[in-house]
């Protein structure tokens, strides 16, 4: 008898991002939907990657991950943002920060815990608390600047108990980024609970206008409860080696570690050795990456800056949003599927990134392209304007 399969997530279907990459193809269209890099990786990062795997890098990694890549974390954490995190006992390396997201949730949340998750949200976060028997409890940001809405956060941490707090910081798709009152204002707010806070910083060094990225790391006292953490794919345009990290106390990373060990037990060795070589000799490379990607932003609002577009304002991450409620009255998914038929340009509606198909009439677009996919993409949408 064929298995007869109860899905544990039965809302989920294909995702935003792969259908508009399909919808892309099928049009043969310019995707700027889906959020990575179409440029490569520095070239000496693929040396020591075939360095690894010449030089014996080629069985597991320790569980937590290698010595020599958790030592450069560590100095560039305290480099940073003056936090010392013990390699041994508080960084563990994950298959991307998906997983360390996943992970932390289901090593902490029991069935029927509440996980506060505002939305939009990236689509993770919502299905990683439901396999778990978690309830998301979905507080939307307040538009048009993407604020936290302080005072209906407060009023729910009074009435319910939340277990985990997610917060993404920069903002995809926002692209909007915390303050330091905002984060005060948090840690004011979860003194007395017995509350986790995730911390999603994964585009932390793409932060622009001399803005300082207020990392979780900054506030010690918010470190006694939080988990950060980080993907090397969005810093070194490299997102399909799917190389993450936490950042947690040894108790909160202990816990972590002991589910990390059960699920991929270790991350990919060889892509951790060329990632840490990289680290060790190319400090100036992450240094410039808030530089390389303002001008990235710039570059693309420069080009998109006459089409009837209200573009919302970029602080950080490689994503621009644009207002079209001006010149449609499409709803987001339609529109978006207009522009990717007619116009041969491909973005992502944000309704998908709600749980309830809240429609701000909003479409996301990824900048973080060639000048030459910006070129095309901006005449391509000016042709037919
Ligand atoms: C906010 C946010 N968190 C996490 C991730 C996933 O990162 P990784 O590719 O390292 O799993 C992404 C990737 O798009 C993201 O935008």
């Amino acid at each position: 008898m064929p298995f007869k399969i109860e899905s544990k997530l039965p809302q989920s279907g294909i995702s935003i991002f792969a259908q508009m990459t399909a919808a892309a193809i099928r049009n043969q269209a310019i995707n700027l939907a889906q959020g990575f890099p179409n440029f490569s990786p520095p070239e000496e990062l693929f040396e020591f990657l075939n360095e690894a795997v010449r030089n014996g890098y080629n069985q597991y990694a320790a569980m937590p991950g290698l010595d020599l890549l958790r030592n450069q974390i560590a100095l560039r954490i305290q480099n940073d943002y003056q936090f010392t995190a013990n390699p041994e006992s508080e960084i563990t390396i994950t298959a991307g920060a998906t997983q360390a997201i996943y992970t932390i949730i289901s090593s902490v949340i029991q069935a029927g815990d509440r996980v506060l998750i505002f939305e939009p949200a990236y689509d993770s976060y919502g299905p990683s608390v439901l396999v778990n028997g978690g309830i998301p409890v979905y507080l939307r940001l307040q538009l048009p600047d993407f604020k936290i809405p302080w005072d209906e956060l407060e009023t729910i941490l009074k009435k319910e108990k939340i277990k985990i707090i997610l917060i993404n910081n920069p903002h995809n798709p926002a692209g909007r980024v915390l303050n330091t009152e905002d984060i005060l204002r948090l840690q004011q707010l979860t003194k007395d609970l017995n509350t986790l806070i995730i911390w999603d910083e994964v585009y932390d060094l793409l932060i622009f206008d001399q803005l300082k990225h207020q990392s979780a790391l900054l506030y010690p006292e918010l470190m006694d409860r939080s988990v950060v953490v980080f993907s090397m794919g969005k810093t070194l345009h490299n997102t399909g080696w799917k190389v993450g990290y936490t950042i947690a106390k040894p108790e909160i990373t202990n816990e972590i570690r002991k589910l990390h060990q059960f699920t991929v037990f270790s991350v990919n060795t060889p892509a951790q050795y060329a990632i840490a070589k990289f680290m060790e000799t190319h400090r100036s490379f992450f240094n410039l990456l808030p530089k390389f990607y303002q001008q990235k932003r710039d570059y693309f609002f420069e080009k998109m800056n006459d089409l009837p577009f209200n573009w919302l304002p970029c602080e950080g991450s490689y994503f621009a949003l644009a207002d079209y409620s001006n010149i449609s009255k499409l709803s987001d998914r339609e529109f978006a599927m207009e522009l990717v038929e007619k116009f041969k340009v491909a973005a992502i509606p944000l309704s998908p990134f709600y749980h309830d198909g809240y429609d701000p009439k909003l479409l996301r677009f990824c900048f973080a392209k060639t000048t030459d996919t910006i070129d095309n993409a901006a005449t391509q949408l000016k042709i037919k304007n």
